[in-house]
């Protein structure tokens, strides 16, 4: 197919700039400027890499004006009503949907591995009682690369392979670990005839003094909340993992690095910030006050788990969610969960008022979920926590991506200087 160009011009050059145009299977065409330094030296500049592609991918596709997310072309809304995490996860990593053996196989790799090393559990004897459960899992999950030697050589299939079964299994065991480090109680080991969410669950509310049944709708409604959350194209934390990756570090410790960005309350961290922002606003009387703040430009407050960088529409996920909300409360006897009543006429308010509905602020992925969290019994610290168990596919799918791809270098950007022109250095007694 012949390939098609854009002209630029630029003021006090004769000749414009003549830049490649590429367009992909969906979305935006991009201009190719990867040479634009070498051959004209000039930078572009855009902070937040707003409309920057950073790099070509198979995984993950968004339409923020449609408000349409495919993960390998299929749409999330049918894996979120048909598939599980753990297929979803096969998908994600393998770039097709399993046949029976292969998810089983599959499944049956992940429950080998999550068992942590003993050492690793120790280390939450380190921390605080009061630690924040986000900072327990980056020190741990960090700390794999003191563990698990056999998987860092980033060249090796095998490697490659054992390490991302290895972290998708044991986030579920390291989270379940901070959770129990925090509320003072010991340590439950998963029991491999559970499934991914059972076992979980199993983890985080059996103690050693009896054994706790697991709650099915529990279990149903944090496999849905983690195939919602297991990827999202080129979000902050993923493009942290493969930046982490590009230096051709070991793959613990850029799983690590994009745990600490999914921290951030612009980001994952916003999940435990709508929980708690809607506790601070308490009634629906105090509404109007927060969304007054929230559109005063001198206020900092932000209607947390509203906006986002792509959707300028509904998030879908946001609706799947919202539905999920209301399954759990009624089928927990707490249809009428003052918080949800809270959170649906905030939502009501925001969409009708002008300032949101012309800079598209919609709920987001993090406005409802809390809510279930807190329905199934999990702390509001723990929420990111949980953000990154399902996220941890997508991240070690991009990451694997990165890796393989021939074109990769490392990624290292500009800057449009506005800094000190050369100077030359004062003696402290000249100052
Ligand atoms: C996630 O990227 C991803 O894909 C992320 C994610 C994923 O799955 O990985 O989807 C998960 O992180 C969801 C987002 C969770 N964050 C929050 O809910 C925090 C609250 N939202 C915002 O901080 C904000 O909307 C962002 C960070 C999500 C997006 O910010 P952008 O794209 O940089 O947009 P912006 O900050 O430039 O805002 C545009 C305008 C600004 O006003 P002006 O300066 O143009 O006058 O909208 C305003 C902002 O002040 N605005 C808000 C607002 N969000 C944006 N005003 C009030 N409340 C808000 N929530």
């Amino acid at each position: 197919m012949d390939k098609k160009y854009c002209k630029i011009e630029i003021c006090d050059r004769t000749d414009p700039l003549e830049l490649e145009i590429i367009t992909g299977n969906l979305g935006p065409d991009v201009i190719d400027i990867s040479n634009l330094y070498q051959e004209n030296s000039l930078f572009t500049y855009d902070p937040g890499f707003v409309s920057t592609a950073s790099c070509q991918s198979n995984i993950t596709f968004i339409d923020g004006d449609k408000g349409i997310l495919l993960y390998r072309g299929y749409p999330v809304e049918e894996l979120a009503k048909s598939s599980t995490f753990i297929e979803v996860a096969y998908l994600l990593l393998y770039g097709e949907l399993p046949n029976k053996n292969m998810l089983e196989d599959f499944s049956d790799s992940i429950i080998q591995h999550t068992m942590l090393n003993e050492g690793m559990l120790r280390l939450f004897n380190g921390f605080r009682y009061d630690a924040h459960p986000m900072a327990m899992l980056s020190a741990i999950v960090g700390s794999m690369s003191a563990y698990y030697h056999d998987t860092m050589d980033i060249n090796s299939a095998r490697a490659r392979e054992i390490f991302a079964h290895r972290i998708i299994a044991k986030l579920p065991t390291i989270a379940a670990a901070a959770y129990k480090h925090s509320v003072g109680q010991p340590f439950v080991y998963p029991l491999n005839t559970l499934n991914y969410c059972e076992n979980l669950l199993h983890m985080f509310f059996s103690v050693p003094a009896e054994q706790r049944d697991i709650d099915p709708i529990a279990a149903e409604a944090l496999d849905l909340l983690f195939i919602l959350h297991a990827d999202h194209e080129q979000n902050c934390s993923t493009s942290t993992v493969r930046m982490a990756g590009s230096s051709g570090t070991n793959p613990y410790s850029a799983i690590a690095a994009g745990i600490s960005a999914l921290w951030g309350p612009a980001h994952g961290g916003a999940n435990e910030a709508v929980l708690r922002m809607l506790v601070e606003i308490g009634t629906k009387k105090n509404i109007e006050k927060y969304i007054d703040k929230a559109k005063d430009k001198d206020d900092p407050f932000r209607l947390m788990g509203f906006g986002h960088r792509v959707y300028k529409n509904y998030d879908p996920r946001a609706k799947i969610i919202r539905k999920m909300c209301h399954k759990v409360l009624n089928q927990k006897g707490s249809a009428d969960s003052p918080l949800l009543e809270l959170a649906i006429e905030l939502e009501e308010i925001a969409l009708k008022d002008d300032y949101f509905r012309e800079k598209n602020l919609y709920p987001n992925v993090d406005f409802y979920s809390g809510i279930i969290y807190q329905a199934l019994g999990i702390p509001t610290s723990m929420f990111t926590v949980m953000f990154a168990i399902g996220r941890t596919v997508g991240w070690v799918s991009h990451w694997r991506e990165m890796i393989t791809d021939p074109n990769t270098k490392i990624s290292r950007p500009r800057q449009l200087y506005t800094g000190p022109e050369k100077r030359n250095y004062i003696s402290i007694d000249k100052r």
